[in-house]
């Protein structure tokens, strides 16, 4: 496995609604993503990964498939996917697609048919429910999108569970002819030459077979956090018998050479680490997003390194994450200097980094009045800041309207800072945030030790944090000023060269604020 392309490579997240427009209708496309591919490739990633792009009602934007083998009309069909997968593979890109195997939509003829009669063949393909004794739902687990995980269907007198919109009923994962379904759709994508998957939600797909109430959390913050938080997941997250899901679905991947399997985890370090599975028969990449939530200092940071690197399984390759989809942009959360800091940080660990769509460009999340909100999330819970349109809004290529992502009327607002967070204007300057992310994915690719060497955390200040790569003998020394005042280094200065610095320079001592550089240790 050592050297393989997703050890190596730098994966970048497209939120396909919004990265290229081909046809005009203000929505992005396959067609839109194939024709930034050059972009991708010359900007220095190697993997792209697309949110789902299966037909879809999109009441949850294409996480509630219709039809786990095709392509909704809205982003092209499967021949633009086939050239899509050509064209990325001559330009030494690999093609991740999104696997959203917890619950499909409800308008999945798997459903329809399974919601017609108690009798129907398809009936356990969901969960279905007998009303409580007083009339009402099983039990008391919710949705993660606010309310009861549980709907009523009159016409069977029972309810069928759905963890998150009643739009996305769950798929019973216990019940093996759903199993050999899914993972036949899985080989259908794999055939075509999908490079891989990242798979939505794995850690929800089994519940506890007695349906259990969830426990209350004692930490539950009224008017504050998302509803489903009044309990804590126990019987519907995380279940030991996950584990043997993830394992089949590796073992799908593995049926064909090269290919990827990616968990999307939201759980503490300690369980997500498991899903490495039992000697590695898991998935390869649990995504580790404990960044998004750490604290942004130095000390907590070289903290969190620390422990995640002792907490992996051996031989268990690490990956990083600062933000996608469903959280808010990291040049939101820590400021624009601070987001320049943030870009040596994710491509100087070590293990796997996923950017963002539109990172590169330092793009900040775009707040989006009430009366434009697409997010069911934030219709749901409204005003509690859980919204996801300003983390999903379009690519900016260029300086005009439309930012050059559509040629009409695009799906969310562009924005107003697009005059300077676009790829035309930052492509010409040097000092720009694309043009850090190009330097530092050139000197990944390019330095064994930056992409592939052991890590070892070498201090950590108030202020700055320190760590070494290396690998045969090559060192490479990363120091990160996580402040916006100037600060000493916390370790004696690096004799060998600044070989890059977020300030475009080779100056050597104390920090400045906001900088971050990286030295050949000799
Ligand atoms: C996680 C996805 O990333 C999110 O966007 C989606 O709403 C839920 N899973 C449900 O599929």
């Amino acid at each position: 496995m050592d050297g393989s392309w997703w050890r190596d490579g730098v994966v970048y997240q497209v939120y396909p609604r919004s990265f290229a427009d081909a046809n005009g209708d203000g929505i992005g496309d396959l067609e839109g993503i194939r024709g930034k591919l050059p972009y991708l490739a010359e900007l220095g990633v190697d993997a792209l990964w697309i949110s789902p792009i299966y037909p879809s009602p999109m009441a949850d934007f294409g996480y509630d498939v219709s039809d786990y083998r095709g392509i909704d009309p809205l982003f092209g069909d499967i021949g633009t996917l086939d050239a899509l997968i050509a064209d990325a593979h001559a330009l030494g890109l690999k093609v991740i697609l999104d696997f959203v195997p917890n619950h499909s939509s409800d308008e999945h003829p798997w459903f329809r048919e399974s919601r017609r009669s108690r009798d129907s063949a398809y009936r356990d393909w969901y969960i279905w429910r007998d009303p409580a004794p007083d009339g009402g739902p099983p039990n008391n687990w919710l949705s993660n999108f606010g309310g009861s995980a549980w709907t009523f269907d009159a016409a069977t007198g029972q309810y069928y569970l759905h963890l998150f919109l009643d739009k996305q009923p769950d798929l019973n994962w216990r019940h093996p002819p759903l199993r050999e379904a899914m993972y036949e759709s899985m080989r259908f994508w794999l055939r075509r030459g999908v490079d891989g998957f990242r798979v939505d939600v794995i850690y929800h797909v089994m519940k506890d077979a007695a349906f259990r109430d969830n426990p209350p959390n004692p930490d539950f913050r009224q008017g504050i956090d998302a509803d489903a938080h009044r309990f804590l997941p126990v019987h519907t997250a995380d279940l030991p018998e996950t584990q043997g899901v993830v394992a089949a679905m590796r073992d799908v991947v593995d049926e064909f050479p090269g290919r990827v399997l990616i968990g999307e985890l939201y759980l503490p370090l300690d369980r997500l680490v498991v899903y490495y599975g039992e000697n590695l028969s898991g998935a390869h990449l649990p995504f580790n997003f404990l960044l998004i939530g750490t604290p942004w200092d130095a000390r907590s940071i070289g903290d969190l390194i620390k422990r995640y690197e002792a907490a992996l399984p051996p031989g268990g390759w690490p990956n990083w994450v600062l933000g996608n989809h469903d959280k808010p942009r990291i040049a939101s959360r820590v400021g624009a200097a601070q987001a320049r800091v943030a870009a040596m940080l994710l491509l100087t660990l070590r293990g796997t980094p996923t950017m963002y769509y539109g990172d590169e460009i330092g793009m900040r999340d775009v707040p989006i009045p009430f009366d434009e909100v697409r997010d069911p999330f934030e219709l749901n819970e409204p005003h509690k800041g859980l919204g996801r349109d300003p983390q999903r809004t379009p690519m900016r290529w260029f300086p005009r309207s439309g930012a050059g992502f559509t040629r009409s009327t695009p799906w969310l607002r562009i924005g107003d800072d697009v005059d300077t967070c676009n790829v035309a204007t930052q492509a010409d300057d040097p000092r720009s945030m694309l043009s850090l992310y190009k330097a530092l994915l050139r000197l990944r690719r390019d330095t064994p030790a930056l992409h592939g060497g052991d890590v070892t955390v070498l201090a950590a200040s108030d202020a700055v944090l320190a760590y070494e790569r290396r690998s045969a003998g090559d060192r490479r020394i990363v120091v990160l000023n996580l402040t916006d005042a100037p600060a000493a280094l916390p370790l004696p200065e690096p004799t060998g060269v600044v070989l890059l610095s977020t300030h475009g320079d080779e100056v050597r001592g104390e920090l400045r604020p906001n900088e971050a550089r990286i030295y050949r240790a000799s």
